[in-house]
């Protein structure tokens, strides 16, 4: 199971973290990942001034926004995707 958190804090909220869960749910209806994803939104981590904040596993990726989304995806999730 591949575990993505995005984070809805205030400061990634205005850096448009809702884009981003959009994005990556638009994906996860098109793609059937084995084990399933897990996506939730998280708190703020931390790391207000790098947002979109996200964390896919326990990896931290800063400065996302969803244009990388799809990339992101690609290379973490369907590449990357270890249970
Ligand atoms: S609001 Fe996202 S890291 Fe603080």
């Amino acid at each position: 199971m591949v575990k993505i958190a995005i984070c809805v804090g205030s400061a990634c909220h205005l850096k448009g973290s809702h884009g981003v869960l959009a994005a990556f749910r638009a994906l996860l209806e098109k793609y059937q990942i084995p084990g399933g994803v897990d996506l939730e939104g998280n708190f703020c981590q931390g790391r207000c001034t790098e947002g979109v904040v996200i964390r896919i596993n326990d990896e931290i990726i800063t400065n996302v926004s969803k244009d990388k989304v799809y990339n992101l995806f690609q290379e973490k999730v369907l590449k990357g995707g270890t249970s």
